[in-house]
């Protein structure tokens, strides 16, 4: 059978690494990016009528969504006095808005085939640093909204989220202090995440749906205690 899913952010990081492991695993997998890249159609998933394009290609193209990963997410790092309401809504329609919009106009495909969607929401739904309330925001939000489309969308569609913790997709030079902050003594790699996103989207995960999966390396169960 030719499973087809959509990955959403997938030039880059974590969205091309799942997009490369449902290839792997035998999906037609589209990516969809704000930036050009090979493999990816253009697009702004925080754009209503660039979501209803998207979808409708591959529906033309394809006839079917078996697997839909909402995974395109930014962050701005501002303190709250100089971050602007702009700022604030571009950030939420990213993160959180674009998920509803993909599942609201791909829900007839997803329907048909008995489909999956995994959401990508991060640590920072539940942890936060000074000067993230925006990408705190969206993905508590997209936690939220997560549970609350796996209930009205059940029994046929299922649907997932991952909040990874910390994931180098740049290759960064990275200290020995950065892994042990980790209980695996390493910081993510973006094949951390894909490996739970196929899982999700696939057969064995059939009875998993509304749930959120932490994959931090067990950073947020680590206590930091200074006698
Ligand atoms: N890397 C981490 O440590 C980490 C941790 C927790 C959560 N996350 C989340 O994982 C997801 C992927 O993160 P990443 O680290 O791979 O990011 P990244 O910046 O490396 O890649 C994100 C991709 O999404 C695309 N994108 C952003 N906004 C878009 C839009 N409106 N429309 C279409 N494409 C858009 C970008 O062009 C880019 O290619 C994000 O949602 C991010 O918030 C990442």
């Amino acid at each position: 059978m030719n499973r087809v899913a959509l990955v959403t952010g997938a030039a880059r990081g974590i969205g091309a690494a799942i997009a490369a492991r449902l290839r792997r695993d035998g999906y037609t997998v589209i990516g969809a990016d704000r930036q050009a890249a090979e493999g990816c159609i253009l697009a702004d998933v925080a754009d209503p009528t660039a979501v209803q394009a998207l979808i409708e290609e591959i529906d033309a193209s394809h006839g079917r969504l078996d697997a839909l990963v909402c995974n395109a997410g930014f962050m701005i790092r501002k303190g709250i006095e100089e971050l602007s309401l702009a700022e604030w809504s571009s950030v939420l329609a990213t993160n959180l808005t674009s998920t509803f919009l993909l599942v609201k106009q791909a829900l007839p495909l997803l329907r048909a085939a008995r489909g999956a969607v995994v959401t990508i929401a991060s640590t920072r739904a539940h942890q936060s640093e000074p000067d993230t309330e925006c990408y705190a925001a969206s993905k508590g939000g997209l936690v939220a909204l997560t549970h609350a489309l796996a209930a009205s969308l059940g029994p046929e569609v299922r649907v997932n989220c991952i909040s990874p913790g910390w994931i180098d997709t740049s290759n960064s030079t990275l200290s020995l202090e950065d892994h042990a902050q980790h209980f695996t003594g390493r910081v993510g790699v973006p094949n951390d995440i894909a490996g739970m996103a196929a899982y999700l989207l696939g057969p064995e995960a059939g009875f998993i749906t509304g749930a959120e999966f932490i994959i931090d390396g067990g950073m947020t169960r680590k206590m930091i205690y200074v006698p």
